[in-house]
């Protein structure tokens, strides 16, 4: 009992190590959905601290609001007030997660990955990641700070 316990707790801290942790995030005027949990692989705590050359998971749960045939993703550095393009591997939404058509009132996990590459310089910024529907509004929207570095 006393050792089945002990090895249940040990379980459970491991789990906690290796189990996607919500970020908190900015909502970017998402009108046509609802952010629900914004899950990035790893990142424990913020601001995400982003070594060159790896890749990041994100996963994105959200409510749509509307329904939409295609969802296009764009990625951007947010520089001195600057938003600078990020490459991501599927800017089609459709192709990351989410069956489409999107349905009105339904949930959806956007799941993609952020790779950074080794020629980004080592600053501090803020991430803003978008999910438009047909009509170019915002499925989602939402920032979070990082930290590139090597
Ligand atoms: C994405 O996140 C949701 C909600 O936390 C989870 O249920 C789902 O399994 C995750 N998907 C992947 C591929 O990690």
């Amino acid at each position: 009992m006393e050792l089945g316990c002990r090895v249940a707790v040990g379980l459970m801290a491991l789990a906690a190590l290796c189990v996607a942790q919500p970020v908190k995030f900015k909502d970017c005027r998402s009108t046509a959905g609802k952010i629900i949990i914004v899950d990035i692989t790893p990142c424990p705590l913020l601001p995400c601290v982003l070594h060159k050359g790896q890749s990041y998971a994100v996963n994105v749960t959200f409510a749509s609001k509307t329904s939409s045939q295609k969802t296009v993703a764009a990625v951007y550095g947010l520089v001195n007030g600057i938003l600078i393009p990020f490459n991501i591997p599927n800017a089609d939404g459709c192709k990351s997660g989410i069956q489409c058509p999107i349905r009105s009132n339904q949930n959806y996990h956007y799941l993609n990955y952020l790779p950074v590459k080794e020629e980004y310089p080592s600053i501090k910024l803020v991430v803003q990641w978008e999910l438009k529907d047909d009509l170019d509004r915002y499925l989602f929207c939402w920032k979070i700070p990082v930290q590139i570095t090597n």
